[in-house]
């Protein structure tokens, strides 16, 4: 494991890093990453998920994995691997808070080192992509994620917002107003889907059980965007 200022070797096999944020909290973050993450791995990617929301890890049990424990090997912490085939590894805080010794480090004082180095402190192995979901609003741990991040690759950041978020500011509302106003890409808009609620509720692979749903095209597309700007990077 590298110590404090220590600069780790475990970013440097994933070829693309994605942020996911969003202004408030609750518009769906955790599921435009998890669905992006299933998306990504079945066009045949390797994808990694980096949970970093403290307050409500719920990535774990998205992708029906919250049971699993983790385990440090030299190089750092091992994530847990989703599905049969192993090729979406899931690292998240709620695996560490789980365990009662760990959390009152984590509310501790340094809880900025901490995040630092647990973004830097899992042993990934070779990703194509890697989607790191984030607590709501800019906070602590969103300063501490980027400063961590910032000698390797970032693809891009990912704004989730919903049409009420930006009713005060734009009289239409909407992530579309709100892209075309800071001038960035506006990559989709997805529908309230029962079938998606249900189908994170119960853990099970959105992408492959329902391609008929009415989310699906629209993450669908948000992935091919995300494929087409990396693949323009590289
Ligand atoms: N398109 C959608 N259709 C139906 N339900 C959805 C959709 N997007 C999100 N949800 C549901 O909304 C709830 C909140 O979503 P999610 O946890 O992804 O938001 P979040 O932005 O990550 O929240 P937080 O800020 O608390 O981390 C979840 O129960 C999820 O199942
Ligand atoms: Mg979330």
């Amino acid at each position: 494991m590298a110590g404090p200022g220590e600069r780790s070797t475990n970013l440097l096999g994933v070829r693309h890093i994605l942020l996911v944020l969003s202004g408030k909290g609750g518009v769906g973050k955790s599921t435009l990453s998890t669905e992006l993450a299933l998306a990504l791995r079945h066009q045949g990617h390797k994808v990694g998920i980096l949970d970093v929301d403290l307050c409500g890890p719920s990535i774990p049990r998205m992708l029906k994995v919250q049971d699993r424990a983790v385990h440090q090997c030299d190089s750092g912490w091992v994530p847990v691997f989703v599905g049969q085939d192993r090729t979406i590894a899931l690292m998240s805080i709620g695996f560490l808070l789980e365990r009662p010794d760990d959390a009152v480090v984590w509310r501790g004082p340094k809880k900025n080192a901490l995040i630092k180095q647990f973004v830097t402190d899992v042993a990934w192995g070779d990703l194509d992509f890697l989607i790191v979901d984030t607590p709501p609003g800019t906070s602590d741990e969103h300063i501490s994620t980027v400063e961590a991040l910032r000698p390797y690759r970032l693809l891009g950041a990912i704004l989730v917002t919903t049409p009420q978020e930006c009713t005060n500011i734009f009289s239409k509302g909407g992530g579309e107003e709100l892209a075309k106003h800071a001038g960035v890409p506006f990559l989709g808009r997805v529908p309230l889907d029962p079938q998606l609620s249900q189908s994170l509720e119960e853990g099970r692979d959105f992408i492959q059980e329902f391609p008929k749903s009415s989310a699906f095209p629209a993450l669908a597309h948000i992935a091919q965007q995300i494929l087409d700007t990396a693949q323009q990077s590289s």
